[in-house]
């Protein structure tokens, strides 16, 4: 995430290229999963805008997020 953000390659340095799909194949991700994970993200972007994150950023992280998200189902239900 720092990654795609424009930060420094933290990821690509300690764990390779990230290859997040294979990453995530021996684990069970289906719809419904994706939402719990989502869920749990919006907790985390909600005390970020408590800190003053403004909701613009917000906003564009959210909507790579729901994207980034459904690329990771790899099971129907
Ligand atoms: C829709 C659901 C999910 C999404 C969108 C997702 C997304 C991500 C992302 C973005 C990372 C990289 C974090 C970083 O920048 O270091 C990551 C790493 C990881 N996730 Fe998930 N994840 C999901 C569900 C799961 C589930 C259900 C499991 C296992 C039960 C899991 C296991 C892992 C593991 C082991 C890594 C570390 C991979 C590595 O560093 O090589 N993920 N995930």
């Amino acid at each position: 995430m720092i990654q795609i953000c424009g930060g420094p390659a933290y990821f690509n340095a300690s764990r390779g290229a990230p290859q997040m799909v294979g990453r995530h194949a021996p684990f069970r991700i289906t719809p419904e999963t994706r939402l719990v994970w989502l869920g749990l993200y919006r907790d985390v972007l909600m005390d970020l805008e408590k800190e003053g994150i403004t909701e613009k950023s917000l906003t564009s992280w959210w909507n790579y997020i729901n994207v980034f998200s459904n690329w990771m189902v790899n099971t129907p239900k």
